[in-house]
């Protein structure tokens, strides 16, 4: 039985378990595997950072360098240390290369009645919140165990995730249900017009986005929100590794923080309506955080 509001050991696949125990058995711990890096992921190689550096060094005419005959050739040119900042879109990748058919799913699967009972449904107060959930989307919505809870409350569901394959394992899971609209995203864009969505859901899955990409579906919830719409985001509070590899946090938590996702929301034109921590480690550390936020009403 769970005995606290998240779920131990979920992980996705490529992870091992240490003795055999099940997620939630006594002693039941994952082990991770020896970190591979960016370059070893096949993102960038160094190789491909020079290719890039040099690419991107041009010698505009009438700038300092243009006529120099001193200047060091671009094979000369040393690089800096640092890799150059992935994008968002890269960003995005990166995280969904992780959850092409995980273990996760099917692990995950038993353990929503009680974080709907216990985690998502005191949190959203969806009486006195006023939450409308007409046109309704989960965003990152894997195959489906929180849009099967939000299908009897909602008029319209859209099922939107990063890959395609898991949108097609929901289509299958829910059938040509009128009601459903079954999306992919490139994994920064909410793939709906303008002011369309009355209520944004996304549980279990931003914790690992990067700031970036979270910064970019705040945009975009802003933009796809209707006035008044809201918006319910489960996310990363993991806020004692800057700059860190998120591969390496407990429960993969990327970057971000109660107070960060408050920031953005707040730049982007989005108002908190509420916030609270959440002890995903069952050790006081609340690596998590649960934000509900709202659209002006025009
Ligand atoms: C841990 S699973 C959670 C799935 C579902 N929310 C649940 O609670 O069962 C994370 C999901 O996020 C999706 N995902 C990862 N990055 C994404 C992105 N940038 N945009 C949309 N979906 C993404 C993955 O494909 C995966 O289905």
């Amino acid at each position: 039985m769970q005995t606290a509001p998240g779920r131990r050991g979920q992980w996705p696949a490529g992870m091992t378990r240490s003795n055999g125990a099940l997620p939630g058995q006594p002693g039941h711990a994952w082990v991770m595997p020896a970190r591979r890096s960016l370059a070893s992921r096949g993102s960038v190689s160094r190789a491909g950072l020079v290719r890039r550096l040099r690419a991107n060094t041009k010698v505009m005419p009438g700038s300092l360098d243009a006529g120099r005959h001193d200047a060091p050739a671009a094979s000369q040119v040393t690089p800096p240390m640092t890799a150059p900042l992935p994008d968002p879109l890269e960003a995005a990748r990166d995280v969904g290369r992780d959850w092409v058919e995980a273990a996760y799913f099917t692990e995950a699967e038993p353990y929503a009645d009680s974080q709907w009972r216990d985690i998502i449904l005191p949190f959203l107060a969806i009486e006195a919140t006023g939450i409308d959930l007409g046109v309704t989307m989960d965003l990152a919505a894997g195959h489906g165990r929180n849009a099967a809870r939000l299908l009897p409350l909602a008029g319209v569901l859209h099922i939107v995730d990063i890959h395609a394959s898991n949108v097609e394992i929901c289509r299958r899971r829910f059938g040509d249900d009128p009601r459903i609209h079954y999306s992919p995203t490139d994994g920064v864009t909410l793939p709906v017009p303008d002011a369309a969505l009355s209520f944004l859901f996304c549980f279990d899955a931003m914790v690992h986005f990067d700031s970036d990409v979270v910064r970019a579906y705040l945009r975009e919830a802003r933009r796809a929100l209707r006035p008044g719409g809201h918006a319910f985001l489960h996310h990363s509070n993991e806020h004692r590794f800057p700059g860190g590899d998120f591969r390496r946090h407990p429960h993969w938590r990327n970057y971000l923080s109660l107070s960060l996702m408050a920031h953005y929301a707040a730049k982007e034109g989005l108002e908190v309506v509420r916030q609270r921590p959440l002890d995903w480690n069952h050790d006081g550390s609340d690596i998590d955080g649960l934000t509900l936020l709202r659209a002006p009403r025009a």
